[in-house]
């Protein structure tokens, strides 16, 4: 693995003041690494972008999206990438708003022809993909149909290979760090993605 990177990853251990959002991914410590890969970690909520405007200029002019913003990197910062962390916690049944926008504005990963065609993605095949869900709701249960719909597209974008994580039950910062189960799974998961498993 060369380089990799998490969306709404904050490693800022302090407590958050009112008004600002409180991480949910520092609550899932690496602690498994790859030797040599470069990873990125680029914070959603930190960031000012916009959501997809459907001016279809990458479909019809260009090869990417257009809009000049904080985003603009990170969707650069994807198609470099050999593995993705994606990172959300459910806000009202679903990814939050900031993570939604994000896979709006993928849709500049599609190629013009994507309808139709057999390699509808401009995205190098065989990327790997991890996608970390935590939630409230201790009952698993609930919002298990979130991975799957989005899972949809991310093979559509040619990731060949795709984990979901999810930490259920969780509401205090530090409850996935204090979970043994929980961050057993992302060892496990992270070792196999490492290893080409
Ligand atoms: C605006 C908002 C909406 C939420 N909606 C849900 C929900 O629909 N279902 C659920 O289980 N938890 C919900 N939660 C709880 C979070 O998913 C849960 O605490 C998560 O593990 C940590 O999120 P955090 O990063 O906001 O701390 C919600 C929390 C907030 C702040």
């Amino acid at each position: 693995m060369r380089k990799g990177y998490c969306h709404e990853h904050c490693r800022n251990s302090r407590k958050p003041s009112e008004g600002e959002q409180r991480s949910h991914y520092r609550a899932f410590p690496c602690r498994r690494r790859a030797p040599r890969a470069k990873t990125r970690t680029f914070v959603l909520n930190d960031l000012s972008y916009r959501g997809c405007q459907a001016c279809y200029a990458c479909k019809n002019s260009a090869d990417a999206c257009v809009i000049n913003d904080d985003l603009a990197p990170v969707l650069d910062a994807v198609r470099d990438a050999d593995v993705v962390v994606l990172a959300t916690p459910v806000y009202f049944g679903d990814i939050t708003a900031q993570l939604k926008t994000f896979f709006d504005r993928s849709f500049s990963f599609f190629t013009p022809d994507y309808r139709i065609s057999n390699t509808p993605s401009r995205l190098a095949p065989g990327k790997k993909l991890v996608f970390v869900q935590t939630q409230g709701q201790p009952d698993g249960s609930f919002f298990d149909d979130i991975y799957p719909r989005y899972d949809r597209f991310l093979k559509r974008f040619g990731f060949g290979e795709t984990h979901l994580i999810r930490g259920v039950g969780l509401s205090a910062p530090d409850d996935a760090a204090r979970n043994d189960k929980l961050l057993e799974e992302t060892d496990l998961t992270a070792a196999r993605v490492l290893s080409g498993e």
